[in-house]
């Protein structure tokens, strides 16, 4: 299916059809709290309103106070399609997070640390279309039920990027459904696009959106050596740089050299690494 529509679909998603959205059309979500920049905002509502044909399930990797999920949700609302929708975080903000993200968008301050009964608030208007799943990604459940749209924005480790493709990465419809991978251009998460590299036969480039969004056409559903051969957490350095070469090159109509470029400089700064809150910004940043 996707030699069919290939040309079409690039074409499309090429022309970034989300970028004329005026935010005011995500309705209510607009004044859920997310860290998405505005092009993000609008990509995942388009996503959901506009590209989806309800072939399976929305999961949202990461909705932290349900920014992400209220974008995708109200997207689907008003597109009609009754497929769930489930966002999985384990919902937990430090001081540092609530200062900078949660009190500037007028959430009043509060104690503590846990914030799901701050996201089941926020995500009242799409109650009964959501299921939260609180708690450890890599420690969750997915029952193989099909998805159309998997956003990711939790691999923050190779641990957690390898269990999180190999729990929902089995459920995408070849053809069907999109991956958007929202650190793939962080210099902290080199990882995301050496496993996208490695499962090049199963995942086309469809387009990037700032800040670091890539997204993807599933065109093969990942089968246990796909899995296999896209798993980060055992590689060496030298096979993520490589990876991150192969990348380039795949992703090189994209003209994000200067990402590439950072995420390999963040490799060789960080030997061994690969968790990204430990990651230190590469010797260039700080001249
Ligand atoms: C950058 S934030 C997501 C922002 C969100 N999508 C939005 O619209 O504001 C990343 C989220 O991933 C969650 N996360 C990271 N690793 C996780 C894991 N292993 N299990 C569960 N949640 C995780 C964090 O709790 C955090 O809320």
């Amino acid at each position: 299916m996707m030699d069919e529509t290939a040309p079409a679909l690039r074409a499309l998603f090429g022309s970034a059809p989300w970028s004329a959205l005026p935010l005011s059309d995500t309705g209510g979500a607009a004044r859920v709290p997310t860290m998405l920049t505005q092009a993000e905002q609008q990509l995942y509502f388009w996503l959901a309103r506009d590209w989806a044909r309800g072939a399976g399930a929305i999961v949202d990797l990461g909705c932290f106070a349900g920014g992400s999920t209220a974008r995708l949700a109200e997207g689907r609302r008003q597109a009609g399609h009754a497929a769930p929708l489930h966002a999985f975080d384990r919902f937990t903000a430090t001081p540092r997070v609530k200062k900078r993200v949660l009190y500037p968008a007028g959430i009043p301050p509060f104690e503590g640390n846990d914030i799901l009964p701050l996201a089941q608030h926020l995500l009242a208007p799409w109650q009964g279309q959501i299921r939260l799943h609180p708690g450890e990604i890599e420690d969750s459940l997915w029952p193989g039920a099909p998805i159309e749209i998997l956003a990711i924005d939790a691999a923050k480790s190779t641990a957690v990027l390898d269990a999180i493709a190999e729990m929902f990465f089995p459920s995408l419809i070849p053809g069907a459904s999109v991956v958007i991978q929202q650190d793939y251009f962080h210099w902290r998460q080199p990882w995301i696009a050496v496993q996208m590299e490695r499962m090049a036969d199963c995942f086309a480039p469809l387009a990037i959106c700032p800040d670091a969004t890539a997204v993807f056409m599933c065109i093969r559903t990942p089968d246990a050596a796909a899995l296999a051969r896209g798993a980060c957490d055992r590689l060496s350095d030298a096979d993520l740089a490589a990876g991150l070469a192969a990348a380039r090159q795949r992703m090189a109509g994209f003209g994000q050299e200067a990402r590439f470029d950072r995420m390999l400089a963040a490799l060789a700064a960080n030997p061994g690494e690969r968790v990204s809150w430990r990651f230190i910004p590469p010797v260039a940043d700080s001249a």
